[in-house]
C-alpha cells in the first residue's frame, strides 16, 4: 500500500498546517556539514512536495551550531522559490535578526525555554535574560512586518529538571505573546511527554485565554511518542503540526533530544483521517530517501522505510 485508507473522525480540523524543520532541527544536528547546495535541493525538494511552511536555518552564533554556519550563502539560494512558500529562520538576539532582515527574510522565530538549565546550556542566559534579550528582537521583526513565531522548548520534561511545571511554560508563553510573537511552538525537546501532559497544557494555555489558532506543537520523538501527541493536540483544535522530513532532528545542547516527529508519519496519519494537507507522499518520502543518501544512514521514518521498501 502506498496511501493510508481514508476514515475521517468527527472532532478534528479538516486541515493542518505542517511547519516543517528538517532543514534547521535536522541538520544542526547532524555530524558532517552538509554541503549548502545539497541543503538548497532539500528545500526545494521539499516545497515540490508540497510543503508551504519550510524551516530554512538558523542565524545564531556559527561557533555554537556550525552545521548552520553557511545561512547567508544558504538563504540567497532559496530566492526562487514561489512566493507562498515561508522560509522562516531561527534568530536569537539583534545580531540574528538583523543578518536575516539583511537578507530579505520576512519569517523568523525566537526560542525560549520553559527551564532554566536549557535557557543557560542553549543561550547562555538565564531564562529572564534570554526573554529580555528576545524583546527588542520582536519589536524590530513588528516594525518591520516580520511574522514572529515564539518557541518554548522544555514544555514537558527538561533533562537536568525533570518535570517541567505546567505554570512556568504558561508564564514564558505568556511573555512571548506580550512581546508581540504571531505564534508560538510548543517543544517537547527531548521527546518525554505523553497525550495527557499535552491536553493539560493546552487546556491550562487555552483557559488562560492563548488562542488555540495561535498555537503550535513541535514534538521529538525519542520515546515514540511523538505522534500520539500529535493526535492529542488535534483533538485539542491545534492545526499547525512542526516536522521534520524523514524524522531528522535533535538539539546539539540537549543530549537526550533525537529527531523530530517524521513528516512522512505525520502525512500518513492525517491523510488517514482525511485531514489536508497538500503534501504528495510519495515525493516527500523520495526525498527523504535521496537525503538519507547523502547524510549515509537510513531514514529513522518507519512511513519512510514502508513505502520505500515496497519500490
Ligand atoms: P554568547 O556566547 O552569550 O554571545 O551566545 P554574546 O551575546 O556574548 O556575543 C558574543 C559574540 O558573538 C559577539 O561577538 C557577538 O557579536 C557574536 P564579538 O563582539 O565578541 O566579536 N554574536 C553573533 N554572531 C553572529 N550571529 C549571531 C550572534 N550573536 C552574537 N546571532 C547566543 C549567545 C544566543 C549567540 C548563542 O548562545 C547561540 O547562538 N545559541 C544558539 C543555540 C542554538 O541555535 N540551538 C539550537 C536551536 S534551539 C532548538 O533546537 C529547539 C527547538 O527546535 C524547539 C525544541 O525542540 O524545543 C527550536
Ligand atoms: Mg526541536
Amino acid at each position: 500500500m502506498s496511501l493510508p485508507m481514508v476514515v475521517p473522525e468527527d472532532g478534528l480540523p479538516a486541515r493542518v498546517r505542517i511547519h516543517e524543520v528538517g532543514a534547521r532541527d535536522g541538520l544542526q544536528n547532524e555530524k558532517a556539514t552538509v554541503p549548502t547546495e545539497v541543503k538548497a535541493e532539500f528545500v526545494h525538494r521539499l516545497a515540490e512536495a508540497g510543503l508551504t511552511t519550510i524551516e530554512a536555518t538558523s542565524f545564531v552564533h556559527p561557533k555554537w551550531v556550525p552545521q548552520l554556519a553557511d545561512a547567508e550563502t544558504l538563504f540567497p539560494l532559496l530566492s526562487d522559490l514561489p512566493a507562498g512558500i515561508a522560509l522562516p529562520v531561527l534568530v536569537p538576539n539583534t545580531r540574528g535578526l538583523e543578518r536575516a532582515l539583511a537578507l530579505g527574510a520576512d519569517r523568523v522565530a525566537v526560542f525560549a525555554s520553559a527551564s532554566e538549565s536549557f535557557a543557560k546550556a542553549n543561550l547562555n542566559r538565564t531564562l529572564d535574560e534570554a526573554l529580555g534579550m528576545f524583546e527588542p528582537v520582536v519589536t524590530r521583526a513588528k516594525q518591520e512586518e516580520v511574522h514572529v513565531r515564539g518557541y518554548v522548548s522544555m514544555c514537558f520534561g527538561d533533562p537536568w529538571e525533570g518535570a517541567v511545571p505546567i505554570a512556568q511554560v504558561v508564564r514564558v508563553c505568556t511573555a512571548l505573546r506580550d512581546m508581540g510573537c504571531d505564534e508560538l511552538s510548543l517543544g517537547d525537546t527531548i521527546g518525554v511527554a505523553t497525550p495527557g501532559n499535552v491536553t493539560s497544557l493546552l487546556g491550562e494555555l487555552t483557559r488562560q485565554g492563548v488562542p488555540i489558532a495561535t498555537l503550535g506543537v513541535h514534538f521529538h520523538d525519542t520515546y515514540g511518542q511523538a505522534l500520539a501527541n500529535t493526535y492529542a493536540a488535534l483533538r485539542h483544535g491545534v492545526t499547525t503540526v512542526d516536522a521534520s522530513a524523514g524524522g531528522l532532528g535533535g538539539c546539539p545542547y540537549a543530549k537526550s533530544a533525537t529527531g523530530n516527529l517524521a513528516t512522512e508519519d505525520l502525512v500518513w496519519m492525517l491523510q488517514g483521517l482525511g485531514i489536508e494537507t497538500g503534501v504528495d507522499l510519495g515525493r516527500l518520502t523520495a526525498t527523504s530517501v535521496w537525503m538519507a543518501g547523502q547524510l549515509g544512514r537510513p531514514s529513522p521514518s518507519r512511513t519512510v522505510r514502508a513505502l520505500s521498501h515496497q519500490e
